[in-house]
């Protein structure tokens, strides 16, 4: 049998010790070693008068049993004395029993002010004078145990108790903050709410009752609370008769009556009484984080989602059956616009950096061949979702605090503009029925113009929705496919910051699960995690840098599955097969060896060797002058080589990467334009994409603001620069 709960050398400090409770309790205490200091004021249960006797007498009783107790005579108010008396006795405080009470039952409006504050001082102030005064002796010594005393009559009400109750519930709220404060020096602080007979009952319960319900009944709660041993704090016991039970908060799922962008109105109140007040599926807060995380959590639901009333269904069996009307159903269409800024904070965000120079074509818009990652397209995709067009769908009841992203695909058909504006049309593609949940795939095209720019496939994965008898698969789902059998065939490693989420939630997902410790924990994570997408651009990135020496104009397509979660600072490690033209990959946390993408692939467009690093010129829009500057040249090229004489070499890129190289040579004979690189040496390189080319040939850019800016590049004798704009405004007018 384990030992027996002993306080030999802890000093305990019960109040109103000198009957009912608090001299079952101090008996108890002594009886198991304890150094007791027995209080009682000594007043009658309304807490007139005063008098030594009843301390005394309990004194005395332990004394005789072997025990040791010293009296105090004090009012609680007088919280030091108390206290003092423990100290200069025994030399130290361990364990405060605040127990002292009286009664002053009046019916509300009978209750007179003295009524009022003398039940307030005692049992509430009281409470505190005491337990402030041994408080810092307490921390100072690392070890504290406080018990309080409330009532039924303050948890539930009773009549002609209302200034008891008020102040009994009091001391709960102290006991709620004191527990918290208390925690970190081993003080811990725990509330009962007894029933028993004394002489404070005997004028409300029955003479058998006030007999059969003995303080002895009680006591041992107490001791247990009190003890070095036990855990408990912060906690909350009813006890009598020999039972005890512990209460807790309890909180219906409620619900959301207010729209995004529109009055919250009481008549939305009403009309959601049922759910604001149903107890099923009720949560059980615990912490004030729980209680107000539950409450930030509706906001971003309104804010993101555009929740209304009727989404907030959360078992919804019912309107689950509505899912196979919503496939087909199209989203209101969306215009998103973005700068270099938005594509350089989406790279910054999935990990490009400078400490990589081949990086810096993504981070810096000064870069000659400055490039939006590829997977920025999937930003585009998602705000046109995050607009709350998902909540409205019809048919599609569900709870969105369960919306898990479950893969995601992303096909590009020409490398994203670096700066533009992109129309997103989403449809819902599919709802496949998953047992455990429902799976929506949403389909989203992203235009400029007329072009498709690219297209997005989303899975959400809805838990609990499922179980409605739909389809399992889908032949519109573009499907994961497993990772080779052999060890990979390359590695790429990346650390994330503790600030990653951070900072990729500022390309557009606000998700408070991304940053706020509270909302991941009511999440149930340890703290905030990563963002999938934000993974899923770290694993492109990889692949993008392994395979296609960063040309984004290679990259056709990925699909990811989204496994376990990532917490920023944990290394990410994307391990890849090459089978042809398909990259396959997996991510896994170098940490704990988890896998957090699988499943996963790239597809790149197939490397045409030399000649996609010279493609005929007709692919590109300066191809075109150039031809024109050869033609006009070949009337007035004497004249010109005599006002140039230098040899220029053009590098035209495209997508980021050089796409054509030509040469115009203002040297020798009468001059001379073709493509390819100098035959002898060139004086001057320029670097510049082909659209910049355009711009500048057309007299929207200044050659030399470009070249400051950085979207030109001029290598060799930088001087013999200036003189591009003679040649090209005089020679390559169209
Ligand atoms: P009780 O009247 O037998 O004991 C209270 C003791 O506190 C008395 O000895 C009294 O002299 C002393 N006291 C009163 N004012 C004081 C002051 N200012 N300073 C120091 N001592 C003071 O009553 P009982 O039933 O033992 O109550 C103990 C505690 O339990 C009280 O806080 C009471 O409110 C609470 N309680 C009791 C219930 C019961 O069923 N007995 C029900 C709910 C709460």
């Amino acid at each position: 049998m384990a030992s027996p709960l002993r306080f030999d050398g802890r000093v305990v400090l019960v109040t109103g010790a000198g009957g009912g409770l608090g001299r079952a309790y101090a008996l108890a205490f002594a009886e198991r070693g304890a150094l007791v200091v027995v209080n009682d004021l000594g007043g009658d249960f309304k807490g007139v008068g005063k008098g030594s006797s009843a301390a005394d007498k309990v004194v005395e009783e332990i004394r005789r049993k072997g025990g040791k107790a010293v009296a105090n005579y004090d009012s609680v108010e007088a919280g030091e004395k108390l206290v003092k008396t423990a100290l200069d006795t025994f030399g130290r405080i361990d364990v405060v029993v605040n127990n002292a009470g009286i009664l002053r039952d009046r019916s509300f409006s009978r209750i007179s002010d003295e009524d009022w504050d003398i039940i307030h001082r005692v049992h509430l102030r009281g409470s505190f004078q005491v337990t402030r005064a041994a408080w810092d002796h307490m921390k100072k010594q690392k070890f504290g145990r406080i018990l309080m005393t409330s009532s039924a009559s303050g948890i539930y009400g009773n009549f002609g108790q209302a200034n008891y109750g008020a102040a009994k519930l009091g001391i709960l709220g102290l006991c709620n903050t004191l527990a918290i404060e208390g925690r970190k020096s081993n003080i811990h602080c725990n509330t009962i709410a007894p029933s028993a007979g004394s002489r404070m009952t005997e004028t409300v319960m029955p003479e058998d009752l006030v007999e059969a319900l003995k303080p002895e009944y009680v006591a041992p709660l107490v001791l247990w609370l009190c003890h070095e041993s036990c855990e408990e704090n912060g906690s909350l016991f009813e006890v009598g008769a020999g039972w005890i039970g512990k209460l807790r908060w309890e909180r219906t799922l409620g619900a959301i009556v207010r729209k995004r962008n529109q009055p919250m109105t009481p008549e939305a109140v009403r009309d959601n009484w049922e759910k604001i007040c149903d107890f099923s599926n009720a949560s059980k807060p615990q912490t004030i984080q729980e209680s107000t995380g539950g409450i930030i959590e509706v906001l971003h639901k309104i804010d993101s989602e555009g929740i209304s009333p009727n989404h907030t269904s959360h078992a919804a069996p019912a309107a689950t059956s509505g899912f196979a009307g919503a496939v087909g159903h199209k989203l209101p269409s969306f215009s998103s616009s973005y700068t270099e800024l938005e594509s350089i904070m989406y790279a910054l965000g999935v990990g490009a950096s400078v400490k990589n120079p081949k990086d810096l074509k993504f981070v810096y818009e000064g870069s000659a061949d400055f490039s939006c990652l590829p997977t920025f397209g999937v930003i585009i995709a998602q705000k046109s979702m995050m607009n709350g067009g998902l909540a409205e769908i019809p048919g599609l009841s569900i709870n969105f605090a369960k919306v898990l992203h479950g893969e995601q695909y992303l096909e590009l058909y020409k490398p994203l503009p670096r700066s533009g504006e992109l129309k997103c049309e989403a449809v819902v593609a599919d709802i496949l029925d998953k047992g455990s949940g429902v799976v929506i795939v949403m389909d989203v095209y992203s235009y400029s113009g007329k072009e498709l720019i690219c297209y997005n496939q989303f899975s959400i994965f809805v838990v609990g929705s499922g179980g409605f008898g739909g389809k399992r698969t889908s032949e519109k789902l573009k499907a994961a496919v497993v990772v080779p059998n052999r060890p990979p065939d390359a590695v790429l490693r990346d650390t994330t910051s503790l600030n990653q989420a951070a900072l990729y939630r500022l390309s557009g997902d606000w998700n408070p699960l991304h940053i706020d410790p509270s909302f991941a924990s009511i999440a149930g994570f340890e703290k905030p995690i990563l963002h999938g997408l934000c993974t899923f651009g770290f694993s492109a990135r990889h692949v993008l840098q392994k395979f296609a020496d960063n040309d984004v104009s290679r990259f056709k397509a990925i699909k990811v599955r989204f496994a376990k979660p990532v917490y920023p600072g944990q290394t990410l490690q994307t391990e890849m097969w090459k089978e042809g033209n398909r990259i396959h990959f997996q991510t896994k946390v170098q940490e704990t060896g988890d896998i957090v993408i699988s499943n996963a692939y790239v597809d790149l467009v197939p490397a045409s060797g030399d000649s996609a690093q010279t493609p005929q010129g007709g692919e590109l829009q300066s191809a075109l002058i150039f031809g024109e500057i050869g033609r006009r040249l070949k009337n007035v090229g004497r004249e010109v080589v005599k006002k140039v004489n230098a040899v220029f070499e053009w590098h035209i890129t495209k997508g980021g990467s050089v796409a054509a190289k030509w040469t115009i040579d203002l040297k020798s004979g009468s001059g001379e334009v073709y493509q390819g690189p100098a035959k002898g040496s060139a004086d001057t390189t320029i670097i510049i994409s082909d659209d910049d080319f355009m711009e500048v040939v057309m007299g929207k850019l200044d050659p030399q603001k470009a070249f400051f800016s950085g979207r030109l590049k001029a290598r060799g004798n930088i001087l013999l620069s200036q003189k591009l704009q003679m040649i090209l405004k005089d020679y390559a007018k169209l």
